[in-house]
Parts: C-alpha cells; sequence; structure tokens
C-alpha cells in the first residue's frame, strides 16, 4: 500500500473520508495481490478461490466508493467528470478511425 493509513486522527481533517480513501486503496491493492497470485498458481482450486476473493474485494471497493461518494460531493463531481472525458476521448477515438479508414 502506497499510501499512508491516517495514525494521527485526532489531527486529521476529515477522518472518516480518510478513513474511506485509505480503505479503498487497501482493497485495490488486495485485488492486484489476488490477481497476480491467481496469474502464477499451479494449482486451479487455488487460482480459482483467489479470482473469487479478488472479486468480493472489489464489491468492498465499491462500498468505500459509494459511501465516500455521499461524504465528498466534489469527488463525485470529479469523478462523473473523469467518466465522460473517457466515454469523449473514445468517441473521438472511434470517430478518428472511421474518418481515417
Ligand atoms: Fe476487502
Amino acid at each position: 500500500m502506497l499510501s499512508i493509513v491516517p495514525t494521527k486522527l485526532g489531527e486529521a481533517k476529515d477522518v472518516d473520508t480518510e478513513i474511506l480513501r485509505a480503505g479503498m486503496i487497501a482493497e485495490l491493492d488486495a485485488i492486484n495481490l489476488y490477481e497476480q497470485m491467481a496469474a502464477v498458481a499451479k494449482d486451479p482450486a487455488i487460482k480459482e478461490r483467489l479470482l473469487d476473493i479478488a472479486k468480493e474485494e472489489k464489491v468492498h471497493m465499491g462500498e468505500f466508493q459509494a459511501l465516500l461518494l455521499q461524504r465528498d460531493p466534489e469527488q463525485a463531481k470529479c469523478l462523473e467528470e473523469g467518466r465522460k472525458e473517457v466515454v469523449g476521448a473514445k468517441a473521438r477515438q472511434g470517430g478518428s478511425k472511421k474518418a481515417g479508414s
């Protein structure tokens, strides 16, 4: 995990928001770990279990994100802006491919 989990809770401006973001980081880290281990596991049963657990971590990530978006309207707005930028870029790429082909 790259971020420092809040250890000075009394000093945090909004400790609950920091906790939710730290939770999201931990879940994303766990997803990567389980998927990386699944990729190298030799036993198919272990591989399958690891991928199933990774999927559960994605649900946990969604739970933290949902709570964060309730607490931080700016984050919710920026998430939507990011989504629109990606969709717009994809549409432009598709449009230029059609024009170029
Ligand atoms: Fe989790």
